[in-house]
């Protein structure tokens, strides 16, 4: 049977609208509760009724022109982000890269960034040197890997 890993019901993401104070700030404030309700009113949906579902072991993904809501998607999935209406069920443990770089430091080598960023991900030290060699293997930067990062490329890094 096929597993669900990640599953999307019915989403819709809103963003609020920010725009022109447009009579002046002075007419803004006095009319405030009015002003205010308006701009609450005013969002923007970035997603509307958006339902899929990914299974485990399967690659999954998501194209469209810019602002088409591929990140907004991202960011739900990895909990960066709230939907405002249905529901995400989340399988497993997420390591988003979004931010590729976050928790890297360029003093320490590949190697050891691999065994930092394992364990900020979650797993056990232990657990990253068992996937050490397949992790350096999927890195293509092998005689690279006990150089400090400092020295990579932003395509080794
Ligand atoms: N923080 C935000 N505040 C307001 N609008 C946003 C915000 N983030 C994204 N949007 C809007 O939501 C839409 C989808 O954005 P995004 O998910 O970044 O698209 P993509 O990654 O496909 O280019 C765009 O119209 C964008 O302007
Ligand atoms: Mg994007």
């Amino acid at each position: 049977m096929k597993e669900s890993v990640v599953v999307f019901e019915k989403i819709t993401k809103c963003y609020p609208f920010y725009h022109h104070i447009t009579f002046g700030i002075k007419n803004f404030l006095f009319t405030l509760p009015t002003s205010l309700k308006a701009m609450k009113a005013s969002r923007f949906e970035a997603l509307h009724d958006v339902s899929f579902e990914v299974y485990k072991g399967e690659t999954f993904g998501i194209i469209g022109r810019n602002g088409a809501g591929k990140s907004t998607i991202l960011g739900l999935i990895a909990g960066v982000l709230k939907t405002n209406q249905g529901k995400i069920t989340i399988m497993g443990r997420i390591s988003p890269l979004l931010e590729l770089g976050a928790g890297f430091h360029p003093e320490l080598t590949g190697r050891e960034n691999i065994i930092l960023n394992g364990i900020l991900l979650g797993l056990t030290r232990k657990d990253v040197l068992r996937k050490m060699e397949e992790i350096i293997e999927f890195s293509e930067i092998r005689d690279f890997i006990d150089q400090p990062i400092r020295t990579y490329s932003s395509d080794m890094l």
